[in-house]
């Protein structure tokens, strides 16, 4: 019997020329790309950290302390002993995980717990968490928009929303960056049919992860309001530091609750660890619980994360003043920068984008300033347009002045060795 199958499996599987031929193919154009990318200077390498994430940590093969201007640790939470004390508690009462997705038998106490507390923080009904942000904007467009729908994009979204749309039937149309008038355009576009069982929603990052741009919230919604629409924010580069008490972009357009739809993440600025979620009105969550596919098929948050989320917000919320470092830290940041002659992109932001243009100078400036013991990245095609390559320094409340001094001086020294700067 066994010899039968065997003889029946090895004359099912014969044609094994063809399969090496096919797999020589597929290496072919794999190596093909991959050369593509090394040659274009846009090549990825990881570096490889020995420490927790901070504003000082060591990497691989080196014996020196850098010092970090590329993490999202916006209130340098990530290491922070409460958050990893509640984390580990959560280990001990919860457990490591829960081997289930939320409706089958993947909801604890904290879960439930974190999700009314992200509603309370931003003034909303109710928040649904998902394992990242990408999910969240993954699951959203599907669930709530159908064929006869549009959605109105702003161009410089992040991928996570863009893939998002690329889910869903409505129509798409796409506004110019931050651009109103082309914004008012496509809505009047989609308000050429207008009834009353239309959804046309505006999607935009609240803050433009690349660019350190600010999406104006007040304006968006004064258009929104004019043609009939809702509006998405993303608010990943936002909640929890940004606004007087960290509530996001809302709040710095002082219009906190007029929002129809947020999603943001806990993997930045909440502790850094993992976790993504949407607020807004509780039908809207009500559905996304039945609906969402990224909620609905995919494992359930792990409790150290929860709570480790649960005791940022705590302390965000007991001191009102934690964001006001970071903002101190990225104006002294971006003037100095500026004072020496280079292009900062951006609002406010503590994300800084220093432009350089070419691919292979950002890498290699990136390069030059890690053997100074600064630890940035260059970014370049296809995170961000060709030709628009840059260093994206990210400020954080754990830089101390000292810290942000050596950073522009290790700047100023390598910007006149590529002669960026004079
Ligand atoms: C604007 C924006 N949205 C969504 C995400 C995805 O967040 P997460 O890491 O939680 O998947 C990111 C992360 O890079 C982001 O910058
Ligand atoms: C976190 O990092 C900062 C800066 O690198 C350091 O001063 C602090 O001691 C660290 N905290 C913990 C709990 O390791
Ligand atoms: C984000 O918002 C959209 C709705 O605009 C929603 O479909 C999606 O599930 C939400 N979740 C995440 C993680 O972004």
């Amino acid at each position: 019997m066994v010899s039968t199958c065997l003889l029946l499996l090895s004359l099912r599987y014969t044609p094994i020329r063809h399969t090496s031929t096919l797999a020589k193919v597929i290496k072919n154009r794999l190596n093909l790309e991959l050369d593509s990318i090394r040659q274009a200077g846009t090549w990825k390498s990881e570096r490889i950290i020995s420490t927790s994430q901070s504003s000082h940590i060591k990497i691989e093969n080196s014996k020196n302390d850098l010092l970090n201007f590329c993490a999202n640790n916006y209130l340098g939470l990530a290491n922070n002993s409460e958050i990893i004390h509640a984390a580990k508690k959560a280990l001990d009462d919860y457990g490591a995980g829960l081997s289930s997705v939320r409706f089958i038998c993947g909801t604890q106490t904290i879960h439930k717990q974190l999700e009314q507390r992200i509603a309370k923080f931003h003034q909303r009904e109710d928040a649904i968490l998902y394992i990242s942000c990408f999910d969240a904007n993954a699951g959203i467009f599907e669930t709530l928009l159908k064929e006869q729908d549009y959605i109105i994009s702003d161009e410089l979204n992040h991928a996570s929303i863009i893939d998002g749309i690329r889910l869903c039937k409505a129509k798409r149309l796409r506004y110019k960056h931050k651009d109103m008038s082309d914004l008012e355009l496509k809505l009047k576009e989609s308000y050429n049919e207008n009834h009353d069982n239309i959804i046309r929603l505006i999607a935009t990052d609240g803050v433009f992860s690349m660019d350190g741009t600010i999406a104006p919230l007040s304006d968006i919604k004064y258009l929104a309001d004019k043609y009939n629409g809702l509006i998405f924010v993303d608010e990943c580069h936002a909640t929890g530091f940004f606004g007087r008490t960290g509530r996001g972009t809302e709040e710095y357009f002082n219009m906190i609750g007029t929002i129809d739809i947020i999603n943001s993440t806990l993997g930045k600025a909440l502790g850094g660890a993992a976790g993504g979620y949407t607020t807004g009105s509780k039908v809207l969550i009500d559905l996304l619980r039945q609906r969402s596919r990224p909620y609905l098929f995919s494992n359930t948050l792990p409790p150290p994360i929860v709570a480790s989320a649960i005791k940022a917000i705590d302390l965000i919320e007991n001191n009102p003043n934690l964001p006001e470092r970071v903002h101190e830290n990225a104006k002294y940041f971006r003037n100095e920068m500026q004072k020496l002659g280079f292009k900062i992109l951006g609002d406010n932001h503590p994300i800084c984008p220093v432009m350089l243009g070419d691919a292979r100078l950002a890498s290699q400036f990136a390069d030059e300033m890690l053997k100074r013991g600064i630890y940035v990245i260059g970014f370049s095609y296809p995170v961000v347009p060709k030709d628009r390559a840059r260093i994206r320094v990210q400020v954080s409340a754990a830089h101390s002045k000292d810290d942000l001094q050596r950073c522009i001086d290790a700047f100023a020294e390598v910007g006149r060795q590529f002669k960026v700067i004079k």
